[in-house]
């Protein structure tokens, strides 16, 4: 038995499975990731978008901001045969949480994708999304706290309107969490509790370098769960798995979906 199919077994008898995604599942979307020799971070400077930056000069973060946005999400992406294979073994009441620091959206889209092909699909199936990072298709208004869709206030920074202000006067952010800002205060609890409950703890595409994500997995070891690391490379925390799967998730996920239908059969 190979670990791909160790893995599936793990999953199939699992009472509570949970993933934590980063940035490689969406990589074959064409979404670029954040580190090694092409990530954003070797193109930006990444202290120029923290949340101090943000604070201290809101029009000049917007200006780099939207620069940002176009080279991760400027050529239209969808979800990939890998966010298609979380979203089935979601459906299929395999997978109880998803835990991702992407901002990208993909995983909602996978699941109305998935949902949408499959005629009895149950409304009540389906996993628990935790957006950790936010979600860089929404501003947020710092002094009402109002949400947006962000394509037209993109837009207004296009035409030099910056920073950006609510009707109510305050400026927008991008609601995401930015380097030096805290995550919303339910869901790191959340995380923390999704990970010592489950039984079975997926990292699919992190480097596991960004706390307070990294250290998930070995929260889910120490309260016994088996932590599987599937990932291109090898990942900061590889120490703290069980199973580690080296491979494109691509084509990892889809097979590992696969072997869990065949257990249940
Ligand atoms: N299949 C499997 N793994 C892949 C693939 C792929 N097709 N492509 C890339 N990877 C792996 C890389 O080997 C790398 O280890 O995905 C990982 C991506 O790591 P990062 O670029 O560091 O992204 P991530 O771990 O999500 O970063 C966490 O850092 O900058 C912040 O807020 C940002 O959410 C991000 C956080």
């Amino acid at each position: 038995m190979d670990d791909l199919e160790r893995l599936a077994d793990e999953i199939a008898d699992a009472d509570t499975v949970v993933a934590l995604t980063g940035a490689g599942i969406s990589a074959p979307s064409g979404v670029p990731t954040f580190r090694g020799d092409d990530g954003v971070w070797a193109r930006f400077d990444e202290g120029q978008f923290t949340y101090g930056r943000f604070q201290r000069d809101p029009a000049g973060f917007w200006r780099d901001r939207l620069e940002l946005y176009e080279t991760m999400f400027g050529d239209g992406f969808e979800p990939n045969p890998a966010h298609e294979a979380l979203a089935a073994l979601a459906r299929d009441g395999h997978l109880e949480a998803i835990l991702t620091q992407n901002t990208d959206g993909l995983h909602a889209r996978a699941a109305e994708t998935v949902a949408d092909g499959d005629e009895n699909a149950s409304n009540q199936s389906g996993a628990e999304l935790l957006e950790l990072h936010g979600n860089a298709h929404r501003v947020r208004c710092v002094q009402c706290g109002r949400r947006k869709p962000n394509e037209p206030i993109l837009e207004r920074v296009r035409d030099g309107d910056v920073p950006p202000r609510c009707e109510c006067g305050g400026v927008f952010k991008p609601d995401v969490v930015l380097f030096g800002e805290q995550l919303s205060p339910a869901t790191l609890p959340r995380s923390r509790s999704l990970a010592r409950e489950s039984g079975v703890f997926l990292a699919i595409g992190s480097s596991l370098f960004v706390e307070p994500a990294a250290s998930l997995p070995r929260q889910a070891a120490q309260t016994g769960g088996t932590v599987g690391i599937v990932n291109l490379e090898e990942t900061e925390r590889d120490r703290d798995a069980s199973v580690v799967v080296r491979g494109d998730v691509v084509d990892l996920l889809p097979r590992l979906q696969g072997l869990v239908v065949d257990d249940e059969h």
